[in-house]
């Protein structure tokens, strides 16, 4: 049985497989340009974030309806059970599918129709965090946050994502403002392509509680030296880092030296399907790639749900999960 785990960076649009795609676009009268799931699968290979990007966005458009969206997230829940994920904190990228003429409540109500029965059906808890693209306008991002306002309940956090250099955290500070007067929590994709002064701008001017990726702090040792001693959890994604070419080879992946700094870490999948493995490979091929101990991976699992946007009482239980494990 995998270790007990919390997945705290995961998008939904990026646990889309080539076959689940090529249901969606039957049903939907879709046309992919692309001749068969083998020739899909071959197109993933990227140069950089923004390559990737060009393919997760384009792939987007078979998600039409809310049974669209229920079922890539049920498809989701089943792996992450399977992964030992007892809890996720979802991305969703509204953006992506309002730009497309798919409204807001379409995905809202899909996602949570999988999201709500995740729990019984697959013993993993749920919350999502809604992500705003980065490369569109700080207005979009507000009346994306506006939109979101009928589920609040189901929505734990806001973040953002998608293409980061040149779209720096203080452009969405009047977004992340509103956010936290209407009580969500708040993360970021920092320092996976963009400088460690993003990092830092992400807590000084969002007020973020995490950092997605964050790899590169790794440049900046006052950074790193803040980071440890205000306990700032980073979600890592090994498999992400290495696909998007932040990272040469799994090898290199500087994870254990993040560790070894004392930085809260987390193992996560990001994009599961575009980058070759769900959460428990991202972790197990690291380890073995790069040489952790068994010690090291509990402390990974313990991060996750410490890192979680949980109440004291269900982290403990987790922890206690995580514990007898052994
Ligand atoms: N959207 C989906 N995955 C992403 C990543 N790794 N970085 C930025 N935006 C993303
Ligand atoms: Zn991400």
């Amino acid at each position: 049985m995998p270790i007990p785990k919390a997945e705290l960076h995961l998008h939904i649009e990026g646990t889309l497989e080539p076959e689940l795609a090529f249901r969606l676009a039957a049903r939907n009268g879709v046309t992919l340009p692309f001749d068969s799931v083998e020739d899909l699968r071959a197109a993933y290979s990227f140069g950089d974030l923004q390559s990737f990007l060009d393919l997760y966005y384009a792939l987007t458009d078979v998600l039409r309806t809310e049974q669209d969206f229920t079922d890539l997230a049920e498809a989701y829940l089943a792996r992450a059970q399977a992964d030992g994920v007892r809890h996720a904190e979802i991305f969703f990228d509204p953006q992506a599918h309002t730009s497309r003429g798919i409204a807001f409540d379409t995905v809202a109500r899909g996602l949570l129709a999988a999201l709500d029965r995740s729990q019984d059906k697959y013993g993993v808890s749920t919350s999502l965090i809604l992500s705003f693209l980065r490369d569109q306008s700080a207005e979009s991002a507000l009346e994306t946050l506006a939109a979101a306002e009928p589920f609040l309940d189901r929505i734990i956090a806001v973040g953002l994502d998608s293409a980061e250099v040149g779209h720096p955290p203080s452009k969405f500070a009047a977004v992340y403002e509103r956010a936290r007067a209407l009580g969500l929590r708040a993360v970021a994709h920092a320092g996976e392509e963009g400088p460690p002064d993003y990092i830092r701008e992400a807590l000084d001017v969002l007020g973020v509680e995490r950092i997605d990726h964050g790899v590169r702090c790794l440049e900046d040792q006052e950074l790193v030296d803040r980071l440890v001693r205000e306990r700032i959890p980073l979600t890592v994604c090994p498999f992400s880092n290495v696909r998007l070419r932040v990272v040469d080879t799994l090898d290199k992946h500087p994870l254990r030296r993040m560790l070894d700094a004392g930085l809260v870490v987390t193992v996560n999948s990001d994009d599961p399907a575009y980058f070759g493995g769900y959460v428990h490979e991202n972790l197990t091929a690291t380890a073995t790639a790069i040489g952790l101990t068994d010690d090291q991976i509990h402390t990974l699992a313990r991060n996750s749900f410490e890192a979680a946007f949980l109440d004291d009482e269900t982290r403990a239980t987790y922890l206690a999960e995580l514990d007898a494990h052994r």
